[in-house]
């Protein structure tokens, strides 16, 4: 019975704080997120001497949310566990000096950010304000930059950039920067073999390679587009890409010598192992974040 009580009133507490946070003013901008403690230094405003209160290396974490309330937790360096689970009075003392927490609300003004704190490790913060000056937050990423970085290829193709290269061009682009590791005609090289070994899974000596092994040739792309040359990735331009993935499905009697690949026909190939590959049920089960399949 009492059980139940509790667990209707904490339902209930939630139900306001979301209530409280559409009232609230917004607190959008570059502070949002959660923040890494990098540093933590005091500084004697008298003498000007800066200290590392927390060691050279504290952990901690600083979050401002979007329903402008703020979580703080600052832990020194080599901050000791107590030898067993409940500490000794003397453990207790140490572990408090090497812990900061608090919680509250946040507001903005120019460079400075108020805390608002509500709840703290320390009582006395409580219901104190503490202000804080912001220093540089950088600027928000360009969609150029995203660009860059958002460069996955799923196995239907989607992703792929606007480009094509042939077979013949291939060969040159493998044997100036793949060849010498990947051995001439992508056998017996120092590093993984990329043609041939079809046929061989099932046997006692299996050879994987892209030919024998991959179910997409869409991966091709993606992998040498983000990956090889190994020593320089993201080296190669899209157009010699495509040419030496069209080169490599080549060694592999994929593709015929006079092929050109682009977008549109590289998401066509049926890879020799497409049917290789069962789906595990297990895995099915994975969710994202919401929840969603
Ligand atoms: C300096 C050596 C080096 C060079 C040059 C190099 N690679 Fe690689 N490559 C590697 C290594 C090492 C791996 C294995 C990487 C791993 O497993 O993490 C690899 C793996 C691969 C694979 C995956 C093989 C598999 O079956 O898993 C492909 C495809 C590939 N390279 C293509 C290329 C292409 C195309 C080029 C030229 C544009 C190239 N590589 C240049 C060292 C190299």
């Amino acid at each position: 019975m009492n059980r139940s009580a509790v667990v209707v009133c904490c339902v209930l507490i939630l139900g306001n704080m979301e209530a409280i946070a559409q009232q609230s003013q917004s607190c959008g901008g570059p502070q949002l997120g959660t923040w890494k403690l990098q540093s933590f230094t005091t500084e004697d405003l008298a003498t000007g001497e800066k200290s590392a209160l927390f060691g050279e290396h504290p952990s901690g974490y600083l979050s401002y949310g979007p329903d402008c309330r703020m979580y703080a937790i600052l832990i020194k360096e080599g901050r000791k566990a107590p030898a067993t689970l409940v500490p000794t009075d003397a453990e207790r003392v140490d572990l408090y000096g090497g812990f900061i927490a608090y919680a509250g609300t946040y507001s903005i003004e120019g460079d400075k950010v108020s805390h608002h704190i509500d709840a703290s490790w320390n009582q006395a913060w409580t219901d104190t304000t503490q202000v804080r000056q912001f220093y540089d937050f950088g600027r928000p990423v360009t969609s150029e930059e995203i660009k860059l970085w958002n460069i996955d290829v799923r196995p239907d193709g989607k992703g792929l950039p606007q480009g094509s290269g042939t077979v013949a061009h291939g060969k040159s682009v493998y044997e100036a920067n793949c060849e010498a590791c990947h051995g001439p005609n992508g056998k017996d090289g120092i590093k993984d073999r990329l043609a041939g070994g079809q046929g061989t899974l099932a046997s006692d000596k299996p050879i994987k390679t892209v030919g024998s092994f991959w179910p997409y040739a869409t991966t091709l792309f993606d992998y040498i587009h983000r990956a090889m040359p190994y020593q320089a990735p993201g080296s190669l331009s899209v157009d010699d890409t495509y040419a030496v993935a069209a080169y490599i499905l080549n060694l592999n009697g994929i593709l015929p010598e006079d092929a050109r690949l682009d977008q549109e026909t590289l998401p066509g190939i049926r890879m020799p192992n497409r049917d290789g590959f069962i789906s595990e049920p297990e895995f099915r089960k994975i969710t994202n974040s919401r929840g969603v399949e």
